[in-house]
């Protein structure tokens, strides 16, 4: 995070700098009940917590740029809108806000940021107004904070939109659409299902357009539901789609062969426990009560929703049993991983659920 935006980067230093010195505040760290973390508790989280969710953002949102395809749309919007939900202090909204810098030129961009703890959408919002707004040099950032909690099955979501939002803006839909970490936490856990998000993102997300879903699946972390939240989004969305087939438009391309699997049930069994699917993100990081920088791995498992045209693209070939898919983008010199939806098929190609074509310059 330092080298992607070095002023924000300074700023959480500052504050690490200033609740160094109390050392109770590490104990926050692998809490799951954020949503009524007060103030101190929130700076805590922020200091280790945001530049993680800061760089996955980043990442996510450059691998799907970099596609020919996937830019090629985004490059030609004048505008682009993004409902971005439970979002904290907003660590994810600004990775996204600096790969669109990173890739776009020229584009009026207003971020929807949904959040249900007022404190943290506080600190959003003057990060935004001090330390992202003044920064920003490529395109005309705007943030609309939005203090909700957000009910089981998004109902007063969708009221407070179609009342709203939606009215104002003489629109109905989003160019993207993300939420990360947040199904794994104690107010929601089991009671949001994954079906209702991919409902909402289905309704909401414009004609070729893109979404995401990142949550935490480290299999031998210390949390259940996250080992065994990739099986519950996947089927959700097997279900999903099955359920829906007349007003689907959604395809989903990541995790490669996991979601081909689950689309042809035949295959199912073959995915029990294994990580190869997940993304991994490095980063550097230093709680406040630790002298020491730590290097930490986190395992997230991210879908990553594809729309019309592109959909069909993308997908093309996901129950082909001779391809091989490249099922993690290496990052920094890490070997790549493969995986296949028949391991008993001879393999005759490897494809990519990331790149379909020449990787795009960057500007
Ligand atoms: C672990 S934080 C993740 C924040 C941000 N998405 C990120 O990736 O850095 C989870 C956030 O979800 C929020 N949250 C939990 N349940 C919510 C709900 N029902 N409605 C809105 N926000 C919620 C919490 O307040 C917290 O800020």
């Amino acid at each position: 995070m330092r080298n992607l935006n070095p002023m924000l980067h300074q700023v959480l230093w500052d504050w690490y700098q200033m609740y160094s010195k109390d050392h109770t505040i590490g104990k926050f760290q692998e809490s799951r009940d954020t949503l009524t973390h007060n103030r101190t508790q929130i700076i805590s989280r922020l200091i280790h917590e945001f530049p993680k969710s800061y760089v996955e953002s980043y990442n996510i949102y450059s691998d799907l740029f970099n596609q020919n395809e996937i830019f090629e749309i985004y490059d030609h919007l004048e505008e682009i809108n993004i409902l971005s939900l439970a979002t904290g202090s907003g660590g994810d909204v600004f990775g996204l806000i600096q790969a669109l810098e990173t890739y776009f030129i020229g584009k009026k961009i207003n971020v929807f940021s949904v959040e249900g703890n007022q404190d943290a959408l506080k600190n959003q919002e003057n990060l935004f107004k001090k330390h992202i707004e003044l920064s920003l040099i490529h395109n005309k950032v705007k943030l609309f904070p939005i203090v909700l909690t957000i009910d089981y099955d998004f109902f007063n979501l969708k009221t407070l939109f179609e009342d709203v939002y939606f009215k104002q803006k003489d629109a109905k839909s989003f160019d993207i659409i993300q939420s990360s970490k947040w199904m794994t936490e104690d107010s929601v856990r089991e009671k949001i299902r994954f079906y209702d998000y991919y409902r909402l993102i289905n309704q909401w997300l414009g004609t070729d357009r893109i979404a995401t879903l990142l949550e935490y699946a480290d299999p031998k972390g210390p949390f259940k539901f996250e080992q065994q939240l990739p099986f519950y989004a996947l089927d959700d969305f097997a279900f999903f789609c099955k359920q829906n087939r007349r007003f689907n438009q959604l395809a989903a391309i990541t995790p490669t062969p996991c979601i081909a699997r689950r689309m042809n049930n035949s295959h199912l069994n073959q995915c029990r426990g294994c990580i190869s699917c997940y993304d991994e993100f490095e980063v550097i990081t230093k709680l406040p009560c630790k002298k020491t920088y730590k290097r930490e791995k986190t395992y997230a498992f991210v879908m990553k929703f594809v729309t019309g045209k592109l959909a069909a693209a993308m997908t093309q070939k996901l129950q082909d049993v001779t391809v091989e898919y490249l099922t993690v983008p290496s990052r920094e010199g890490d070997a790549e991983k493969y995986c296949c939806l028949d391991s008993k098929e001879s393999i005759s190609t490897q494809g990519n659920g990331f790149r379909l074509s020449q990787k795009k310059t960057k500007k």
